[in-house]
């Protein structure tokens, strides 16, 4: 059985796994990035520390550091006893085990807290939520989405999914989203419609496949820029 959530948690992931999600080059971390969804990942943190321009943006940003984790603390050991109470589910590559895993996130909440207060004051962390963001016009290169986007099918509908990606396109030249199955561990049901749409209004798509595996199969990245022909 797949892991159950009620509401979006506070699980955030480190800049190396940003960069094995979303096969990131150098030439991808030379330009600036609007990281949406951002929640408490350390790829901002990290990523300014290494001289990388990125801008996360998350509805959770309207909290203080440490509330944001003690909502990590007081779901952390339910979410961890669902993880190995179905073992099937999941791979361990990239992280070890769950005690790895568990370890991994600690120390991405960490370093997004020990910056999350610089970071918010040098303006690296806005308050904002999908589908509408307050970016201008084609004022990013990349967007990336990282597990909100089509990991939360049964919570948002494929509505939302749609105009939440038109707005990152809006904002972006190329967004980026991974993964591409919901909590349940299913392709997205909205993934077709989307993809659809998408070509309709005149852009091209690639799933591109990406060495980090957590989710039994997902393994896949969404890539969208405007069509050559658009
Ligand atoms: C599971 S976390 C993923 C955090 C991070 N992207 C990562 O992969 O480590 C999902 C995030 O989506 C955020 N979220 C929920 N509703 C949102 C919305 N409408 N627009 C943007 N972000 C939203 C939550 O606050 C949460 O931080």
């Amino acid at each position: 059985m797949a892991m159950q959530l009620d509401n979006v948690v506070p699980f955030g992931r480190s800049f190396d796994e940003y960069v094995t999600m979303f096969n990131l080059t150098p030439t991808d971390l030379g330009q600036p990035i609007l990281s949406v969804a951002d929640g408490p990942a350390s790829f901002n943190a990290e990523g300014t520390s290494l001289g990388h321009r990125i801008q996360s943006v998350d509805p959770l940003y309207c909290y203080q550091a440490r509330d944001i984790k003690q909502r990590f603390d007081a779901v952390v050991d339910n979410i961890m006893a669902q993880i190995e109470n179905t073992p099937d589910d999941w791979v361990w590559s990239y992280h070890h085990s769950p005690s790895d895993l568990r370890k991994n996130r600690e120390n991405a909440i960490q370093k997004f807290c020990q910056d999350f207060g610089q970071g918010k004051a040098e303006g690296r962390y806005d308050v904002g939520e999908l589908p509408q963001l307050t970016y201008p016009d084609a004022s990013y290169n990349l967007g990336l989405c990282s597990h909100f986007l089509f990991l939360y099918s049964e919570q948002f509908d494929r509505t939302f999914h749609l105009d939440s990606i038109c707005e990152m396109l809006r904002i972006c030249r190329e967004v980026r989203i991974f993964p591409l199955l919901t909590l349940s561990l299913q392709p997205s049901p909205h993934l077709h419609f989307v993809l659809a749409a998408l070509e309709n209004l005149g852009y091209q798509w690639e799933i591109q496949p990406v060495a980090y595996e957590l989710q039994r199969n997902g393994n896949k990245m969404l890539k969208i820029t405007p069509s050559v022909n658009g």
